[in-house]
């Protein structure tokens, strides 16, 4: 796990966005898997500015999801589909039909879920995108996930709920479920890129950073795979250890 500490989120926008182009660059043809939220939101709008420049093209990707609320209506402005089209897709040279999502509307969401995995087979994932939650999930695979988790249906935890609730009315709005890519199905890329910013991802940081791989902390088995970057701004690496040691190496 490489960790980079930045001074604030607009730098690590910055650096998330400078790897991502990089990767891009060397092979346009990539499959990423995006994650919504608040902390991918610089990432996105530095990666809509690279497009507008010319410095990179979206026409070759193939695009996963990491996962939706169940059940939701895609064209709900709190569903993830529709925050990915009108913060990222709509604004870049992505075709429609490489993009590739949990269908929230489903009937049957196991179904649903046998054919993201299926497809996820097809397609292996070259760079995972990545946030945290206070409680340490990563998708929505909450704390009890296993590392051998796939594609799945599952309960949020009334934290998720509560720190979510900021994109609906009331509490009461944000779905009970939702459908999310599994652990398994995360380890399974070949580059992972985790973001956090802001006080409030510092416990959740630490437990993923200073723990062994457990159950508790789903992020912590990020520490299974070679190949994961880490970066944070100095509030949400307040509580790390090695915090210094980290600051200083060279972005
Ligand atoms: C969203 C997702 C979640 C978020 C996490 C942090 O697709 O997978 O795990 O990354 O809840 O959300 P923010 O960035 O809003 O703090």
């Amino acid at each position: 796990m490489k960790i980079i500490i930045t001074k604030n989120y607009r730098e690590l926008s910055k650096k998330a966005a400078e790897i991502v182009i990089k990767e891009l660059q060397k092979r346009p043809k990539m499959v990423i898997c995006f994650a919504t939220g608040s902390t991918p939101l610089g990432l996105y709008r530095n990666l809509i500015e690279a497009v507008g420049e010319g410095k990179i093209s979206f026409r070759d990707v193939i695009s996963f999801n990491l996962d939706e609320y169940y059940p939701i209506k895609k064209n709900s402005k709190q569903s993830y589909y529709y925050f990915m089209f009108h913060n990222f897709f709509n604004k870049i040279d992505i075709k429609k039909q490489n993009i590739n999502f949990l269908n929230g509307e489903t009937k049957n969401p196991e179904k649903e879920c046998k054919r993201y995995q299926k497809k996820l087979k097809k397609y292996k994932i070259d760079l995972q995108i990545l946030g945290i939650g206070v409680n340490c999930h990563i998708g929505f695979n909450e704390p009890g996930s296993s590392k051998d988790s796939g594609t799945r249906l599952v309960k949020l935890e009334e934290c998720t709920r509560k720190e979510n609730s900021r994109f609906f009315k009331t509490k009461k709005d944000v779905p009970k479920m939702a459908l999310t890519m599994g652990i398994k199905d995360i380890l399974s890329a070949g580059k992972i890129l985790l973001l956090a910013s802001g006080k409030k991802k510092a416990k959740a940081l630490k437990k993923m950073v200073e723990e062994p791989p457990n159950k508790d902390c789903p992020a912590s088995f990020l520490k299974l795979h070679k190949n994961v970057i880490v970066i944070a701004d100095k509030e949400a690496a307040c509580l790390l250890k090695k915090q210094k040691f980290y600051a200083k190496r060279k972005l």
